[in-house]
């Protein structure tokens, strides 16, 4: 059976074909448009996915939308209903964006690829993640969490899902609903603090490590317990729920100060940089603490040693890292893709294991299903622009580009598929030795142009982690995709000062050989010539673009950055002439 999954419209859409049970493609729209995090719909996205399996859109059994346009309706309008006459403003807006599009996904999908509309389906937007989540991960029976800004109507779920050769099922135990939103929460303040909502959430927890939690009083008063476990908003504090214009309210500006103008840099020498980062390390503790208690219920009434965690909320590493040691769960499974991109596979996977029945698939183990490094393209272009291009066997390649590292230099390393999801876990990343504070701020300045206290992770084989990092047990199945933070050990933390954040924490990836082994074989080059197997391993893109997906783009980057080396499959290009080859 041939399934193709889709999520579009909101944020970072994308496309995913599963084939008799199993994926055969699937990428972000943003990685083919260079649009970041493109919400349209996306029609490149489905058509590579249909090219990569030799697939005309006729052949497709089904088509399955990543959540249900009429609820999603159904939401914005009652809720513009509640709020009038605040809303009115809003409103129209919010019609626009959802009556031109979301409404009419089903006439969408069938007119643009040319499929009957009987064989367009469409999942609950938490189903999706919920599937994303346990139908990706290697497990049978588990637990599942689910946490976002909102769907349709939900946006946290909590239940348990089984698989069998018979039967796969997931079951959603409970929701919360809409304005009463983790994501919401963390949004408005990621709002507040002069970010980009949706983007910029990881600069609020960056940024919580240089403050104090001393507003979580003012935080619980804006979320609550209720007597039934879950928790609500005052909605005082809050407009995201009547405008779409701000997220707070002048009521949260009497609590917290002002709110941040995105230009001024945050200067933690100053009171209102001091209040900046005490309000992130507020709302941080008050979101972990609440999802631990929300894991610890879940835990008590499944008695399952497993959870499967999805939805946005679920790329928060240092919460991951508090439910793994703290809710009494084993293991986490996270997704390289939790968020709604990762939606469209789960609306694929939902769709063959749920809606069709169809059995069980063991799914791979990694999140490579996207375009590959096309082979000569990187000779090619840099023997035109007259750069020095050394095409080796994989030996002598490793043994180059580990000297590289040793020598300071950075690396742009390009390697097979491109990786759903917003980590590049090893095959569009840029490496650099992980020692210096000095190599973190070039980083920075000349490549990344980020925040300083935005920190770098670093990637370690998974054997030798527990060596340099805190983990506990069950650690490294969390770090295989970088969804924990977890303290660097005391003795090594000068050592790998790159990629060790304020607060002694790093955000790990533990890499197994066999999910990337070239990556792997890389890792213990360096190792064996610096003593440390570990590398400085962050995404390969400037400030503000996606990750790199096509060879050209990843030359592009390199040209126009402080990258000093970049590697595409085999083939290793410098800038210099003088100075390399020694
Ligand atoms: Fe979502």
């Amino acid at each position: 059976m041939r399934i193709l999954g889709v999520s579009a419209h909101y944020h970072d859409a994308a496309a995913a074909l599963i084939v008799d049970g199993l994926p055969v493609a699937a990428v972000q729209e943003e990685r083919l448009s260079r649009r970041k995090n493109d919400a349209a719909f996306p029609l490149a996205a489905i058509e590579w996915c249909l090219e990569q399996a030799g697939l005309e859109p006729g052949d497709l059994d089904a088509v399955v939308f990543y959540e249900r346009p009429m609820l999603k309706f159904d939401r914005i309008l009652t809720c513009a209903l509640r709020a009038f006459p605040q809303s009115w403003r809003s409103f129209p807006h919010a019609m626009k964006n959802t009556l031109a599009e979301k409404l009419w996904v089903r006439g969408i999908i069938s007119s643009q690829l040319g499929v009957p509309r009987q064989k367009v389906l469409f999942t609950e937007h938490h189903r999706s993640h919920a599937a994303a989540a346990f139908l990706t991960a290697p497990v049978r029976d588990a637990a599942i969490l689910t946490a976002d800004g909102v769907g349709e109507w939900a946006t946290l779920t909590v239940g348990k899902g089984t698989r069998g050769p018979d039967r796969t099922a997931i079951t959603l135990l409970r929701e919360i609903r809409f304005p009463h939103s983790l994501g919401m929460l963390y949004s408005t303040f990621t709002s507040f603090l002069g970010f980009a909502v949706n983007e910029g959430e990881y600069k609020v927890m960056g940024l919580a490590s240089y403050g104090q939690p001393t507003m979580t009083d003012a935080v619980r008063k804006i979320i609550s317990p209720t007597p039934d476990g879950a928790f609500r908003l005052n909605l005082d504090y809050f407009d995201f729920h009547t405008t779409a214009k701000r997220s707070f309210s002048a009521r949260f500006i009497d609590l917290f100060g002002p709110p941040r103008d995105p230009l001024d840099p945050i200067d933690l020498e100053t009171a209102d940089g001091r209040r900046y980062a005490d309000c992130a390390a507020s709302v941080q503790q008050v979101l972990e603490d609440i999802l631990v208690e929300t894991a610890r219920s879940l835990h008590s009434e499944t008695g399952l040693p497993d959870l499967c965690l999805g939805g946005g909320v679920a790329l928060n590493g240092v919460a991951n890292h508090r439910i793994l040691r703290e809710s009494g769960f084993e293991r986490i499974f996270v997704p390289p893709a939790p968020g709604d991109a990762g939606c469209a596979l789960g609306a694929a996977l939902y769709a063959d294991r749920i809606h069709f029945s169809n059995p069980d698939r063991e799914f791979p183990d990694h999140p490579f299903w996207g375009p590959c490094v096309e082979e000569g393209v990187l000779a090619r272009l840099a023997r035109e622009d007259h750069l020095p291009v050394e095409e080796l066997d994989e030996p002598g390649l490793i043994a180059r580009v580990a000297q590289d590292l040793a020598q300071d230099r950075i690396v742009g390393w390009m390697e097979g598929a491109l990786e759903l999801g917003p980590r590049a876990l090893g095959h569009r990343s840029i490496l650099a030795g992980p020692h210096t504070i000095q190599m973190r701020d070039r980083l920075n300045r000349d490549i990344k142009h980020r925040e300083e206290f935005r920190p770098f992770a670093p990637v370690v084989p998974v054997e030798a982690a527990e060596r340099f990092f805190e983990l506990p047990p069950g650690g490294s199945r969390l770090a295989r995709f970088m969804s924990g933070v977890f303290p660097v050990r005391r003795e090594w933390r000068e050592k790998l000062a790159a990629i060790t954040h304020v607060d002694g924490t790093a955000r790990v990836q533990a890499l197994e050989r066999d999910m990337a082994p070239r990556l792997y074989a890389l890792l213990e080059a360096y190792g064996q010539l610096s003593g440390i197997p570990i590398l400085l391993n962050t995404s390969f893109n400037l400030a503000g673009e996606p990750i790199v997906n096509r060879t050209i783009e990843g030359y592009l980057t390199f040209r126009r950055s402080g990258i000093d080396v970049l590697v595409a499959g085999c083939t290793r290009v410098t800038k210099r002439v003088s100075g390399e080859g020694t």
